[in-house]
């Protein structure tokens, strides 16, 4: 009887609080490849939360879903050594992965990272990674956010990343990489992802198949680019942002439209020949710097043109009016 009682509490009990425990209870295996991360990494200072008798629900730069999967890894701004562990594409249910601003993670983007297909966020972001992107990361097709910005990342850009049909942001800047822009570029499935690739070795022209585009942002700065960038500019696009300064364009910018959502616009140091068009009067510009290039004729005025000093403009062939000194 007593032995029943007890049974009877028991379950009562069980019932009352297992469902509760269990579901802030670490799955087994990813508490496993988490230690092996940390063991790969030499079980640095950061990662000291990482105890194996306690739960991994409960550890700091992760979090759990409620059957305890491990969907996040988020390490940043820390002193963290070694290269990214291959063991971390063993952890299937990962949404999410930010490393990013650690002091010493080196080596290549792993190719495994690529069995990681809930991954919608991925991170690796001032880092001293090298090596070339996978290509296969093109598998990745919930991914909203790619950034593998302020690395060493060489070789060419994968064309097969453009089959991220949800991504809204693709950061490739600050890397040596090489080669031309994909021609695959022009067919995001998102038509408004921005996209950032300044500040790489990257040559040839914009592709043709930008005009199916609609950028929001996009930062083309920084590489040996060439041909003309009228792609970028339809007067029905709704981009913010366009640059293309510290590049080889060489063409005449008279004949440029722009999308009146335009906001910052920098085209310094190319070869730009012609005049302003005197549709830039009609443009809310926050930035403007059409400056080192080979433009001619008067400055329209109006809008905000007359708004920004000489250095917008400084370092032309014949450019002229205010604030420059009149013709
Ligand atoms: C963690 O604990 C389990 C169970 O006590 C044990 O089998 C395993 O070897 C431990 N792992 C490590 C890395 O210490
Ligand atoms: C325009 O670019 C030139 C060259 O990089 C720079 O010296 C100048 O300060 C810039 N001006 C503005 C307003 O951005």
């Amino acid at each position: 009887m007593k032995t029943l009682h007890f049974f009877c509490l028991s379950l009562f009990l069980f019932s009352l609080y297992t469902p509760i425990a269990l579901s802030r209870t670490c799955n087994a295996d990813d508490k496993k490849v988490l230690l092996q991360i940390k063991a790969s990494f030499g079980n640095p200072y950061i990662l000291a939360s990482w105890q194996n008798d306690t739960d991994c629900c409960d550890w700091y730069n992760v979090e759990c879903d409620s059957n305890g999967r491990i969907i996040s890894l988020t390490i940043f701004d820390g002193t963290l050594s070694g290269e990214i562990p291959a063991e971390i594409a063993n952890l299937p249910y990962l949404q999410m992965i930010d490393l990013n601003t650690l002091s010493d993670l080196h080596g290549s983007i792993p190719d495994a990272l690529s069995k990681l297909t809930n991954l919608n966020f991925l991170r690796l972001k001032q880092n001293k990674l090298t090596g070339s992107i996978p290509p296969s990361l093109s598998k990745l097709t919930k991914l909203t956010f790619f950034d593998v910005s302020h690395n060493q990342l060489t070789g060419t850009i994968p064309g097969s990343l453009s089959n991220l049909g949800n991504l809204n942001a693709l950061h490739l800047d600050n890397n040596e990489l090489s080669g031309a822009i994909p021609d695959s570029f022009g067919n995001f499935g998102n038509k408004q992802l921005s996209l950032y690739l300044s500040n790489n070795q990257l040559v040839g022209s914009i592709p043709a198949g930008f005009a199916n585009m609609h950028f929001d942002d996009i930062d083309l700065s920084h590489n040996k680019l060439s041909g003309n960038a009228y792609v970028l500019f339809s007067s029905d696009g709704t981009s913010q942002t366009i640059d293309i300064s510290y590049n080889m364009f060489s063409y005449d910018f008279s004949k440029t439209t722009f999308p009146s959502s335009l906001t910052y616009l920098d085209i310094n140091h190319n070869s730009i020949t012609g005049s302003l068009p005197a549709a830039m009067t009609g443009l809310n510009l926050q930035l403007l710097n059409v400056s080192y290039n080979r433009l001619c004729g008067q400055i329209p005025v109006g809008g905000k043109l007359q708004s920004f000093d000489s250095s917008s403009y400084d370092h032309n062939k014949c450019l002229c009016g205010s604030p420059l000194p009149a013709c």
